[in-house]
């Protein structure tokens, strides 16, 4: 099963960034290209029959596997971005993250009206990243069709956060 080779390859480094952090290291998984390739095709055999119209994925981790998986769907890929880094026309949301906070942005033109849009990051924790996320699509007019992660960190509850914008949230891995 795909869940249990993710969880295989992943590692918990203990106080990182912060003490009493248990952080979820990914990395291992992008030096397998073959676990890559399917965690993509499983990704597409989950959304392929979902009308999407874009995925988004969040910086950074998030564009690992968002926009490969858009390619195989054929759909547009949208780029929300820590403050400060997207050059065109843009709006912001400020949130709070398990150990710190932060501002995400996304171009005014990336998600037009009554577009269906699935939020893809690595891993959901406090939710706090994703439901901002949310927040920039919703206020482009865009409708949240979902939310996807690789790992989801259930003890933190980012799911409750989350089911105020979709109740079609996926966690490959918990
Ligand atoms: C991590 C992770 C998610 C977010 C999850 O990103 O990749 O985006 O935190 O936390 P939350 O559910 O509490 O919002 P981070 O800000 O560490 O940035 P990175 O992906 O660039 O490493
Ligand atoms: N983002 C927020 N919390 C995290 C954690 N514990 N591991 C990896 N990424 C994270």
């Amino acid at each position: 099963m795909i869940e249990e080779k993710i969880k295989g390859v992943i590692r918990d480094v203990i106080d990182f960034p912060k003490p009493g952090i248990v952080f979820k290291d990914i990395t291992p998984i992008m030096l397998d290209p073959k676990l890559s390739k399917e965690i993509v095709d499983h990704l597409v055999s989950i959304y392929k029959d979902q009308n999407l119209d874009k995925i988004a994925g969040i910086e950074s981790r998030g564009f690992l596997f968002g926009y490969p998986l858009a390619m195989e769907l054929g759909i547009p890929f949208v780029l929300i971005r820590k403050a400060g880094k997207l050059p065109y026309h843009k709006i912001s949301h400020s949130y709070d993250l398990e150990y710190g906070s932060a501002t995400i942005e996304m171009h005014i033109d990336a998600v037009q009206k009554g577009e269906k849009v699935l939020i893809h990051d690595d891993l959901l924790a406090t939710g706090g990243s994703a439901s901002a996320a949310a927040e920039l699509i919703q206020k482009c007019g865009g409708e949240v069709a979902g939310f996807n992660f690789l790992v989801g960190l259930n003890f933190l509850n980012g799911i409750e956060k989350l089911k105020n914008y979709s109740n079609n949230i996926t966690n490959l891995v918990i």
